[in-house]
Formats: C-alpha cells, structure tokens, sequence
C-alpha cells in the first residue's frame, strides 16, 4: 500500500500544495562525440566512457545563448501547463552562463516569451541552481505571493569551458529545461524541500574570471581564467557525500523511505556519482533517471531536462514520488520530493 507523507515540518498543515504543472526542455541540434573530442584533446572514447558514463554532448550554435534556449525550454513547459505568458508572475533562471552579468537573463527570457508582468531574477547556485529555483518558487506560491511560477535551468557550458583541457572539456554541454509551478488544488505537488550551502570548498570548482576580482583582461584572457576550474577529485567525493546526505534529509522530512521513491532524478554529472548514491542508498540504478550519455553535464539545465523526459516518456506517472537531487559549485546541494 502506498505511504501517505507527512506533511513538511516547515510548512504545516495549512500549507497550499504546490505542483508542478508544466515541463519542457530544449538541447541544441550540434552533437559533440567522444569521437570528436579525440581529435581535440589527448583523450579516448573508452576513458570518457568507463570515468563519466558520457558518450556525447549538445553544443550551442554561435549565436545561440542560454536566454533563446531558455526561452524555447519555457514555451515547450508553458505548452505543456496550458499557461499563457501574461499569466506568468516571476521568472526565476538558474544559470552560470548568463548571456551577461546583468541585466538577468530572466528579464531577457521575458521579453521573448511576452510575460509582461513577471518579476524575474536569475538564481547563482551552479549545478544545483535549478531546485534552488524550485524552492523559492514553491515559498511565492505557499506564502500566496504568486501564482504562477517559471522556473529554468539553462547553461551554455561550451562558452566557458577550456577546450585545450582534457580533465574538463570532456564533462560539459549546452541545453535548458523548465517547469511551471502553480496551487493546483490537489495533493500532488511538492511535498519537501532541502537546500544547503558550504563555501569554504568554493575553490574545488569555479571560474575566476570575469567577476570584479578578475575582470576580463588580455592576460587574464591569456591565462584562460574565464573558463572552469575544478578540482575533479576533490568534487567527486563532495558530490557523493552531499547528494547522499541531502537524499536522507528530505526523505526525512517527507515521511518517507527511499523505497517509496518510485524514480530518483539526479544530478547529471557523472554515472559513477550516481552508482555511488544507488549503492549507498541500497537501490538499484535503474530507480535512476540518466541522459548523461547523451546530454554530459549540463549544470543547472540538467536536472531540468531530465525531469521533463521522465515525464514526457512515461517513465514517472501521477501519483509516483520523485525524489530530485543535486550539487553544485559553491558547494551547493539540494533535494527535492514530489508527489508527481
Ligand atoms: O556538476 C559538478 C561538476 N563536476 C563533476 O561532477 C566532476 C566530478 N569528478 C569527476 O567526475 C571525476 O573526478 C573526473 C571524471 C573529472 C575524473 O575522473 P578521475 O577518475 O577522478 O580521474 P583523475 O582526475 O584522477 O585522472 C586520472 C588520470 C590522470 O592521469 P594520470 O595523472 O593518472 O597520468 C588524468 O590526467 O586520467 C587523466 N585524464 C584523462 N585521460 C584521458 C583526465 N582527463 C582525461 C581525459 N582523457 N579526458
């Protein structure tokens, strides 16, 4: 018999339900293969494949940026809610590939989408910026602030990613995904949230160009500061550790076990990341929804597109728990369950 959750301890029993109601996503039409990236970098199919899991990554096209692939993520959701853009009251966009520092990339997705009275602000969480998004959107629509949300995760990683580095431009590709979020009326809906944050390890995995402590200059150009930095190691174990214990938290606070999670959608970075997590959760890998093979890491975007192929193929249904979880640069993590 399926387990009734409890009712989140932050929120109450007064609380709105909050549902997603919508989910689009969009990759650009260029493939990048492990083939292809032999013929750039010192680096083998079979290396890329048993270390990551990634057989192949979307490239945005030049004049492509995160706000057309964000905007076409968004229609696609919108669609798919029956939600006009004039009903949209904010716009959150979780990205680390803004089109620029400001204005947000939101206020950019507004105007090609029309949703004229939306507020809009772009969400700074790297990878885990996406169910950042969904928690503030779920706190607008529980506190009655709002009532239709769009939430996005869109990345064009191959603008910032160091093409002569092998230990980086092998994991990396462009997208977008989006929900809309809205009171529904019904249970189903979120039911828990967890987010967290630790920046004493901000050094294992940033850019440091391009901020105002270093500004993009020729040299600093030289030195290829406005690309990614990582320390691959080090955020693998951060990612396990994190992802496991933000997974715990928010089944806690949901009422729930894992075994009453009928699909895990997690962080697209790594397949050994997320055998990690099936082995230390005792679940196996196929309650994991992957399209890291196809996609490679797509930060915020990732998450976001994963959820609208599980929902678009089938593979989660009405009234199945879901349990989204990711990390991030920062180091940021963050859970999500839904009554889908
Ligand atoms: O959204 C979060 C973003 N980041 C992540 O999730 C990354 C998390 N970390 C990882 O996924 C893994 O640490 C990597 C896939 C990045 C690397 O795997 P690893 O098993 O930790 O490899 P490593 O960094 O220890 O490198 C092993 C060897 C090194 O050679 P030596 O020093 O042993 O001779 C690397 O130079 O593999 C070499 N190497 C490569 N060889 C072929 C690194 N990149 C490549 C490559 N092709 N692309």
């Amino acid at each position: 018999m399926k387990r009734q959750p409890r009712s989140s301890p932050r929120s109450g029993k007064t609380r709105r339900t909050v549902s997603i109601i919508g989910t689009g996503s969009y990759v650009p039409e260029k493939i990048l293969t492990n083939a292809d990236l032999m013929r750039m970098v010192d680096t083998s199919d079979e290396w890329i494949t048993t270390r990551t899991g990634i057989k192949e990554r979307r490239i945005a096209a030049k004049d492509e940026h995160t706000s057309d692939m964000a905007t076409k993520a968004a229609l696609a959701a919108m669609e798919q809610a029956g939600v006009s853009a004039k009903e949209i009251d904010l716009i959150l966009l979780a990205t680390a590939t803004p089109d620029m520092m400001f204005p947000s990339t939101a206020c950019l997705v507004q105007t090609k989408l029309g949703a004229t009275k939306a507020a809009c602000l772009d969400i700074s969480a790297a990878c885990a910026g996406f169910l950042f998004a969904i928690e503030i959107a779920q706190q607008f629509i529980t506190s009655h602030t709002y009532e239709t949300v769009l939430v996005i995760g869109a990345e064009k990683l191959s603008s910032i990613t160091n093409w002569n580095d092998r230990n980086t431009c092998v994991l990396f590709g462009d997208g977008a995904g989006a929900a809309v979020l809205r009171h529904r009326g019904s249970a189903h809906g979120v039911i828990a949230t967890h987010v967290g944050s630790d920046g004493t390890y901000a050094d294992i995995l940033f850019m440091p160009g391009g901020g105002c402590r270093t500004p993009i200059t020729l040299e600093n150009a030289d030195k290829n500061l406005q690309t990614i930095h990582m320390s691959g190691k080090d955020v693998y174990k951060q990612a396990v550790i994190a992802m496991l214990a933000a997974s715990k938290t928010v089944l806690g606070q949901a009422g729930l076990t894992i075994d009453d999670i009928a699909c895990v959608i997690p962080h697209q970075a790594n397949l050994r990341i997320i055998e990690a997590i099936a082995d230390r959760l005792k679940i196996p890998l196929d309650r994991f929804y992957v399209n890291l093979d196809r996609y490679g890491n797509t930060s915020a975007a990732a998450v976001a597109i994963a959820l609208d192929e599980a929902n678009r193929t089938g593979r989660i249904k009405s009234g199945d728990y879901i349990l989204m979880v990711v990390f991030g640069g920062g180091l940021t993590w963050a859970s999500t369950v839904i009554e889908w």
